[in-house]
């Protein structure tokens, strides 16, 4: 089978965002469009001789189309081994644990997270690197530059192989072996938790609800919680992944997660209710009558990880992005361990995990993880927590009230401004950022600005400085508000505004965010104006 020789010109738009290449499926669908995109991934990334390659995405749809494509081009470009999930599935996580267990030299993840499947929705490639986390800025810019300057893309003339078992294939000179997905996930997971507890608790009346939202965690779940840990049949839901997520939106989140909230907040609760999204990296904890922030859930299972064997020596550090809440400070402050305040996107807390400087991350945006792999996940939120439960017998609603009885409470919320005209949300950032040299001392109401800066990030591992990441407005009763634009959008832009408020220990820790929340809420229109400058009455959602 010869290797082919295609020319090719340029496409202007694949810069990589917050996670990767993510454009509409048509835009995908044009001639060479993935194919030059995964070429000039090649072109760029380290491939030691006798490389690995992990390749397997979140099934949505084209997915097997391009799975097909990156086996014919990492045939050509001199890969000698890719290890391919059955299906063309494996989960963001599963990516990342695969590539550091076998020593790959990197992985294509084929998703775009939560957002809608489909011909009319979504696609993306993203690269994972040897660490089996997402390749760093330098490498993103590089794979850029390429796609503006590529000519050819090489590809074996090879047939398509069957993605639908495990099986092994030659394409040119590399080994394709199809993989069963869940397997060495699942050990990994059996490695880090205690299974037989959990086990136990199941045997004496544990019972929970999993949505698997029709995308890539069904299979995992279902193996995991139901096979392994002795969860009744059914307790995994929408678990067949299905290439338009069934018409849904896999973010799991209040609004598009309903049906298990509703559940959750009835009569007929189980104890314990979570879904993951479209990859499978991010995660969704409610208790019976009782829903966590990630925020809250990052500060709880960083407060409670020694009860799971894998954290049993303690943590070394925590890690949050800057957006998500504090709480999980006042842990690592009790622990005498360290926090870091990184930029938006797991890709940031790669060095810190490598030199073990922190154990647990977490963001806002309902992802958190460990130094097992180096992604978010989801699955791993929800054993880590089942695990918990376990150990002190309790629910997740008195464990969070006997959380923030110890720690305080920091209120929440993320207000989102969707598909806005880029020129508008633009004006607004550009505007709020105007004015932050004169804010410090500025009084609103009674409610004193301390700081107001955009956020510089200095890597404290390679010393490497992100500018521009969000805005935040610190204010002197420990409120805060943050103002950014998302980095994963596909159409328009998306102005994000974090809000959250601080109340200590004896203060109140029984109220709802939106009553919590209000004050600043109306700070914050008067400092940014949003209404005006987005023409929007209030956000799309409020998570
Ligand atoms: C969003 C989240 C961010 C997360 C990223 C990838 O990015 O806010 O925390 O890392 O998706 O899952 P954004 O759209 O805000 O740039
Ligand atoms: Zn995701």
């Amino acid at each position: 089978m010869p290797t082919i020789r295609y020319p090719t010109r340029p496409f202007a738009d694949q810069k990589p965002g917050t996670s990767g290449l993510r454009k509409k499926v048509r835009v995908f669908e044009q001639p060479g469009y993935a194919q030059n995109f995964l070429q000039s991934i090649f072109d760029v990334v380290a491939r030691p001789e006798g490389a690995t390659l992990v390749i397997g995405g979140d099934g949505r749809y084209y997915n097997r189309t391009v799975i097909q494509l990156a086996i014919r081009i990492a045939a050509a470009n001199g890969y000698a081994r890719a290890l391919v999930g059955r299906g063309g599935l494996l989960s963001t996580p599963a990516v990342s644990h695969l590539i550091r267990k076998y020593g790959a030299s990197g992985g294509v993840i084929l998703s775009a997270s939560h957002n809608p499947a489909g011909r009319d929705g979504d696609f993306g490639i993203k690269y994972n690197i040897a660490n089996g986390g997402p390749a760093p800025e330098a490498i993103t810019d590089a794979i850029h530059a390429r796609t503006l300057v590529i000519d050819r893309w090489l590809a074996e003339d090879a047939p398509d192989i069957d993605l639908e078992q495990v099986g092994q294939y030659r394409v040119g000179t590399m080994d394709v072996e199809i993989i069963d997905p869940v397997q060495d996930y699942a050990e990994l997971m059996e490695e880090l938790f205690d299974f037989s507890v959990i086990r136990g608790a199941v045997a004496e009346g544990l019972t929970m609800a999993f949505d698997a939202m029709h995308a890539v965690t069904g299979p995992y779940a279902v193996e995991i919680l139901e096979k392994r840990l002795g969860f009744a049949a059914g307790t995994v839901r929408n678990a067949v992944p299905l290439e338009d997520f069934g018409g849904g939106h896999p973010d799991p989140n209040l609004v598009h997660a309903h049906e298990l909230y509703a559940l959750m907040m009835s009569d007929a609760a189980p104890d314990f209710g979570a879904a993951s999204d479209g990859d499978g990296d991010r995660n969704l904890i409610i208790g019976r009558g009782c829903y966590i922030t990630p925020s809250d859930s990052l500060a709880m299972l960083a407060a409670n990880a020694h009860l799971a064997p894998g954290y049993a020596g303690g943590l070394r550090g925590i890690a949050r992005s800057m957006p998500t809440s504090a709480a999980a400070d006042r842990v690592a402050a009790d622990l005498g361990i360290a926090c870091f305040e990184t930029p938006t996107g797991w890709k940031y807390f790669g060095n810190l995990l490598d030199a073990g400087m922190a154990t647990i991350c977490g963001e806002e945006s309902a992802g958190t993880g460990s130094d097992h792999i180096r992604e978010k996940d989801g699955l791993w939120a929800v054993l880590l927590w089942l695990n918990i439960l376990a150990v002190r017998k309790m629910s997740v609603d008195a464990l969070a009230r006997a959380h923030w009885a110890r720690f305080g409470r920091n209120y929440y919320a993320r207000h989102d401004y969707e598909e806005l005209p880029v020129a508008d949300a633009d004006k607004l950032m550009d505007a709020v950022k105007a004015e932050l040299p004169s804010m410090p001392g500025t009084k609103f109401g009674d409610i004193e600005v301390t700081l107001a800066d955009s956020f510089t990030y200095d890597d404290p591992v390679d010393g490497t400085s992100s500018v521009n990441q969000g805005v935040r407005i610190c204010f002197a009763d420990g409120s805060r508000a943050v103002f950014r634009l998302s980095g994963t959008g596909t159409e328009g832009a998306t102005l994000r505004v974090y809000l959250e408020r601080y109340e200590p220990p004896q203060g109140i820790i029984d109220a709802t965010p939106s009553e919590m929340l209000a004050g600043l809420a109306s700070v914050v229109e008067l400092i940014a104006d949003v209404q005006t400058h987005t023409g929007r009455a209030g956000p799309d959602i409020v998570t």
